[in-house]
């Protein structure tokens, strides 16, 4: 098959690692790719966001699927556009990616779904934020209602700060101020024809930059699967999943179809598992970075054809997704500065000698090519991957790996899947 892959970041180059470990031999083109990407399949340079441009190159080249991996070409309406044209594609349309980019829309279709989420109040002034803050109380949880490159969400315990932080986010539109869940989060994705869905493997994401969930948030630090601890909670894994895909997911999915603007592509849930019960905090319209770096490898079942059912509405009559039981672990690799004000051009080296560890492989996000130099271009440079039959061996294996990369100023976290891997 021929496949587009739009996207730069380690989510699209773990796509497209498991679409290339399929015995099909697809021919894959992604715009507009990373250094790593680079070094497996073609790149072209196109504007992922730009739809007609998008639509325009995938007629003329027979694309036969393309899968959007980032939320702004979803947003912007890139699936609308090749849909239009009859073109497969794997991601929603605007409107249902709206699940994603608009707070707002996301606990409206949750309301009317009856999905479970936390209370929230949608404020449009300082003196309504104040109000609802004080009503709600310590911790404070204040978001931004739309897409903020994960800068727009504030839990804190300090009252003056949750102000400052509506302040801010109030001059770019309404806030939400929700209240506090308190428990363990968990990342579930889920694949939607629009009407049929079905779930992938749970995982856990680690958002904050520092050891100890200490520090700034992120877009994520590193990620494992699957969660052994489900089990003890809900008697088994497949316990937990089938709870959310039928109280969460499922009515999500069907209460868009039941308005006209059907959700074709990921859906990411992000869950807390409060005392109460199983919350959304929030969802996301694509793979997540960096759960799936460890989603996909553990996924036996061929990518390439349950995109496809996707994007063509034939989810009901493809084989369910299966996973093998190895697990996976992945460490992000940040640049000096990060998240704040990342460090740009420094050389990266030992990636080799990195992958010569037994399990391991390397999915590339902020690399670039310098003369013959691999350069981190700044943010999350990289996730190194390691699978290994139990979390003990993929932590040893990614550690080491890790040991033999240099990056003058690169930060990672210590202890990513530390509690799974006593
Ligand atoms: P979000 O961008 O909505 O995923 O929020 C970023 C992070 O903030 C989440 O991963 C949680 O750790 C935290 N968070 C968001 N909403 C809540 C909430 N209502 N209660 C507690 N923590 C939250
Ligand atoms: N890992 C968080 C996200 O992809 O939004």
């Amino acid at each position: 098959m021929r496949i587009l892959v739009l996207g730069s970041g380690a989510r699209e180059h773990a796509i497209i690692t498991a679409l290339l470990r399929e015995d099909a031999g697809h021919e894959i083109v992604a715009a507009p790719g990373n250094a790593g990407i680079a070094q497996q399949v073609d790149i072209v340079h196109l504007d992922p966001s730009n739809g007609a441009v998008v639509t325009e190159y995938a007629l003329e080249n027979d694309v036969q699927l393309v899968v959007v991996g980032p939320e702004a070409p979803l947003v912007a309406g890139v699936a609308d556009a090749l849909r239009t044209r009859g073109i497969p594609v794997f991601g929603p349309g605007k409107k249902a990616a709206s699940l994603e980019g608009s707070k707002t829309f996301a606990k409206r279709v949750m309301d009317e779904a009856g999905v479970p989420t936390g209370r929230a109040t949608r404020v449009g002034t300082l003196d309504e934020a104040v109000a609802v803050l004080d009503d709600f109380g310590s911790p404070y949880v204040v978001k931004a209602d739309g897409l903020a490159a994960g800068k727009g969400v504030l839990v804190t315990d300090d009252r003056d700060a949750a102000v400052e932080h509506s302040t801010y986010w109030l001059q770019h539109g309404p806030v939400l101020v929700e209240e506090f869940l308190e428990g363990p989060e968990v990342s579930l994705f889920f694949l939607s024809d629009g009407h049929t869905v079905v779930p992938l493997s749970p995982a856990q994401d680690y958002k904050r930059l520092l050891d100890g969930d200490a520090g700034p948030n992120t877009g994520g630090m590193g990620a494992y699967s699957p969660l052994p601890w489900l089990a003890d909670r809900f008697g088994s894994e497949k316990d937990f999943v089938d709870e959310v895909l039928d109280t969460i997911a499922t009515p999500t999915v069907r209460q868009l179809e039941s308005e006209g603007t059907p959700f074709i592509g990921l859906l990411y849930a992000g869950l807390i598992l409060t005392e109460q019960g199983v919350r959304v905090i929030e969802f996301n319209a694509r793979f997540g970075d960096p759960e799936t770096q460890v989603v996909l490898p553990r996924l036996v079942t061929p990518l390439s054809g349950l995109l496809l059912a996707a994007a063509t509405g034939s989810l009901g009559n493809h084989e369910s997704p299966r996973f093998s039981s190895d697990v996976a672990v992945t460490v992000v690799l940040a640049s000096e500065g990060y998240p704040e004000g990342a460090v740009s051009g420094r050389p990266v080296r030992g990636l080799d000698d990195a992958t010569a560890v037994a399990g391991v492989h390397l999915a590339h996000a902020a690399t670039a090519r310098l003369d013959d130099r691999l350069i981190a271009t700044g943010g999350r440079v990289l996730s190194v991957v390691a699978q290994g039959s139990d979390f003990a061996e993929a932590r040893g294996r990614v550690y080491e790996a890790l040991s033999r990369i240099e990056l003058e100023g690169g930060q990672y976290r210590h202890d990513i899947a530390e509690r799974v891997a006593r």
